[in-house]
């Protein structure tokens, strides 16, 4: 596995970052993940220098210190040229919120989850002065040199867009070639993040995922920093004063999203301990509620969510579709058998599914986006199902539960067992749903 990793990973990253290959080799398989993962060690071939991610970028602009809660102003319209409104936007979208304590663990976790904790994602703003880099560490904007136009001040305007940007040598250091597809995933869910905590602001945005305005948007730095463009979101006004209400249905038990705390539940959202071994606890009509309604505001329609539920106060155990801002059953019975049969990694049980309460699968239509799109389809449908895929983990925080991203399952199986159109339709995201066990991490909540 080593030497065919080696031979294929050399160049191709730069040229093509998604090559066709990647949906065999890393969706339908893991052969792209090296054999020194399991140790931690470097992946062979992989010596590019990373970025120390404590270095500050450049001469900072600082921020103004993020609020504890999250909410559009009452009678004025959100600007995001005011400073409190930028600093809450970008700290709680992808900020550093909790620093763990544990000696040898992943000491920084930020707003979104992130494989093994290496964020290889950045956020850059768009201004008519230029592009600014978003510092997590050190709360503040850096100008990037080389996006600078017209005037030599490192002056902040309005920002317009915030675009996405995904830096693989980090991640693939570890990961070989199976890289692309964990930034891929990664760059989606802070998209999502983006677009929700905007929303809880009062701002209007729009996700784009058009490659020609998004290469527009990053072509005076991305070739210097040698990142990939991702995403972006148009920053476009203020919601009505004092709403925050994403435009779909209302769910008819009241429930809104975003939440009105959706501060305090994103400081403590988190994954769960090493291995995913949940106690048994059961989700809630309320959670369930807030699923229906909050994959209803990601900003892609084109995925869907397949729940097997085993333990809920309200929803008989079975298997759930997602469709049209509601859960219904297309299967009946304890899906344990099931799950232990998609969640597998190289022919062992991934977690412990016997006392998750119920995981969630999305799926995307891989056939006819390749048909339309070709390699680029891989980019455009991890951004669609990552957006949903951060929205569960939110979901399940509000609820005081952990919501567990895991790539060790078989998409040929899911395909499957979940009734996918055959050829067309391909899992991307598992997301296990529990209740985390105390473990012996400490973390603490991190405020600038
Ligand atoms: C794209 C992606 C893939 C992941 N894959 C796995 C996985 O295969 N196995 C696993 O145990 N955790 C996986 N994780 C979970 C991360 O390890 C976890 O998010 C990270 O430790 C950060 O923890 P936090 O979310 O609590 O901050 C994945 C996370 C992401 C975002």
């Amino acid at each position: 596995m080593t030497g065919r990793t080696d031979k294929i990973s050399r160049s191709r990253v730069a040229e093509a970052p998604f090559p066709p290959e990647l949906w065999a080799e890393a969706v339908y398989s893991r052969r792209s993940i090296p054999a020194t993962l399991a140790a931690g060690q470097p992946a062979p071939g992989r010596t590019a220098t990373e970025l120390d991610p404590l270095r500050p970028l450049g001469p900072g602009i600082p921020l103004a210190s993020p609020p504890l809660h999250l909410a559009p102003s009452p009678d004025a319209p959100t600007d995001v040229s005011d400073p409190a409104v930028l600093a809450a936007l970008l700290h709680y979208s992808y900020g550093l919120l909790q620093h763990d304590l544990t000696p040898g663990g992943w000491p920084l976790h930020r707003a979104v989850a992130s494989a093994r904790c290496r964020y290889p994602s950045e956020l850059t703003l768009i201004t008519p002065t230029g592009a600014f880099r978003y510092d997590p560490l050190h709360h503040q904007l850096a100008l990037l040199p080389a996006s600078m136009r017209g005037s030599h001040t490192a002056e902040l305007g309005a920002p317009r867009f915030i675009v996405i940007t995904s830096r693989f040598a980090g991640t693939a250091r570890l990961y070989g070639d199976y890289a692309p597809r964990l930034c891929a995933q990664e760059a989606g869910m802070l998209l999502g993040s983006v677009h929700l905590v905007a929303a809880s602001l009062g701002l209007r945005t729009r996700a784009g995922r058009d490659l020609e305005s998004l290469n527009d948007l990053c072509a005076p730095w991305s070739a210097s920093t040698g990142e990939h463009p991702m995403g972006y979101l148009e920053l476009e006004g203020s919601m009505k004063p004092g709403s925050t209400a994403a435009e779909g249905p209302r769910h008819p038990s009241g429930r809104t999203w975003p939440p009105g705390d959706l501060a305090s539940v994103l400081r403590s959202r988190h994954s769960g301990a090493a291995i995913f071994d949940p106690e048994p606890a059961p989700v809630t009509g309320e959670l369930i509620a807030d699923l229906e309604t909050a994959l209803d505001t990601v900003p892609f329609g084109d995925f869907s969510c397949h729940l097997l539920v085993q333990r809920s106060s309200d929803l008989a155990p079975g298997h759930y579709v997602h469709n049209d801002g509601r859960l219904g059953q297309v299967g009946a019975g304890d899906p344990l058998a099931l799950l232990e049969r998609i969640g597998q990694t190289e022919g062992r049980v991934s977690m412990n599914f016997r006392s998750t309460a119920c995981v969630a699968y999305l799926a995307v239509r891989r056939g006819s986006a390749v048909a339309r799109y070709g390699a680029d389809a891989f980019r455009r449908l991890h951004l669609t199902a990552g957006a949903a895929a951060h929205q569960i983990c939110v979901v399940a925080a509000r609820h005081g539960l952990s919501a567990r991203i895991h790539n060790g399952y078989e998409a040929a199986t899911a395909e499957r067992l979940l009734g996918l159109v055959p050829g067309e339709e391909t899992v991307v995201f598992q997301l296990a749903i529990g209740a985390a066990r105390p473990s012996a991490s400490f973390r603490l909540p991190v405020m600038f």
